[in-house]
């Protein structure tokens, strides 16, 4: 297979993310939207990741130093969280990691929920991936490491708000999962004990005996589960419960055109085909490797480069077929049309771009 995707729109992704890397080394989720402003560690991750893919391990470390001292500034409300945590109690908002951050460390205003696990989990999973992809980090980042390490293993069973800032009441699997790949990622970078190795295996149990779908009990998938297998690779894409998650996103989540939507009640911009989802099934469908499987997320890269502006911008979502039509107009009319650039769009599709060039059908 020929190189499947527009040569421009990878280095138009690459200098999108570059250029709208703040000095502090955080990255603003969507820099031209009214809501995202802000750094999430989870955008942020995900971004790292696609850099240290592309080559750009100076800019990944810088995001890491980033991360590493909001965490390291926040380690005695991160401590006292985790008292409370052991004792039932519900932890302080003035305690926790909030979710997101603005550019130089402080904590976004609470306008948003601002309690979530997966980010730093995924933080944790990202920062293995940087060393083992050749980038390097000091003993501060290592420490900072450490105290999320710690930190999730306590917190593992508090309900938290989803990766989508939603249903705060619940413990979600896809948050389970990051927290399980961010501790299996600290252990890689030396960071382990007899408790975080009882919490790891207690998530990994978890995670291959109930289905995967949003939380233990529920029926409904989300697609943010497909990042078990692609890209955190806790579990192969032909083993249950895996096998089947795959197969109910297929038919449940996958528009005609190929765009993957997050979950069948979402609303939010009316439910669209987000762009890191359709990247994110293309990753999985590359290491399920079943026949037909590169060849879809060929067409995955097609798909995602028809939403860019003429300017090659990406968003994050795509209204043409939304799974609830009649809710978008007014969150278009409350904030805009859905956030472009958006940061992490762009890294999905590089992160993309670059499995398909060391697949060996391409
Ligand atoms: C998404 C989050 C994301 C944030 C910034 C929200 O709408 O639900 O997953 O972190 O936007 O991109």
């Amino acid at each position: 297979m020929s190189a499947p995707y527009r040569v421009d729109l990878r280095e138009h992704g690459i200098g999108v993310l570059l250029r709208n890397q703040a000095p502090s080394g955080a990255f603003v989720a969507g820099p031209a939207f009214s809501q995202y402003g802000y750094a999430w560690f989870r955008d942020g991750a995900f971004i790292a990741e696609a850099l240290d893919l592309v080559g750009e391990r100076a800019a990944a470390g810088r995001f890491h130093a980033w991360a590493a001292g909001v965490v390291l500034r926040s380690a005695d409300g991160m401590a006292r969280a985790m008292v409370d945590a052991r004792l039932g109690r519900v932890p302080h908002p003035g305690d926790y990691l909030h979710c997101r951050y603005r550019a130089d460390g402080t904590v976004g205003p609470a306008d948003w929920p601002t309690f979530q696990l997966d980010g730093p989990g995924i933080w944790l999973w990202s920062l293995a991936h940087h060393v083992e992809h050749g980038g390097s980090v000091d003993a501060d980042v290592l420490a900072a490491a450490g105290v999320v390490a710690r930190y999730l293993a306590a917190l593992r069973e508090v309900p938290a708000h989803d990766a989508w800032e939603e249903r705060p009441e619940h413990v979600h699997t896809s948050t389970r999962a990051a927290i399980l790949t961010g501790l299996q990622g600290a252990s890689r970078l030396g960071i382990r004990d007899v408790e975080l190795d009882s919490a790891t295996a207690e998530l990994d149990r978890c995670l291959r005996e109930a289905p995967l779908t949003k939380w233990l009990g529920a029926d409904a998938v989300d697609a943010s589960l497909l990042w078990t297998i692609a890209p955190y690779g806790l579990l192969r894409p032909d083993e249950q419960p895996a096998a089947t998650l795959i197969d109910r996103v297929e038919h449940e989540l996958v528009d005609v055109d190929g765009g993957v939507h997050r979950y069948r009640d979402d609303t939010y911009y009316g439910g669209g085909a987000w762009i890191l989802l359709t990247a994110t099934l293309a990753r999985v469908r590359l290491r399920r490797a079943a026949p037909g499987d590169a060849e879809l997320a060929g067409s995955a890269v097609r798909w995602i480069e028809a939403q860019a502006s003429a300017d090659g911008d990406l968003p994050e979502q795509v209204a043409t077929r939304a799974f609830h039509p009649a809710e978008v107009g007014p969150w278009r009319e409350r904030w805009g049309p859905s956030a472009r650039p958006l940061l992490w769009s762009h890294a999905a599709h590089l992160a993309l771009l670059t499995e398909l060039d060391g697949h060996p059908e391409s």
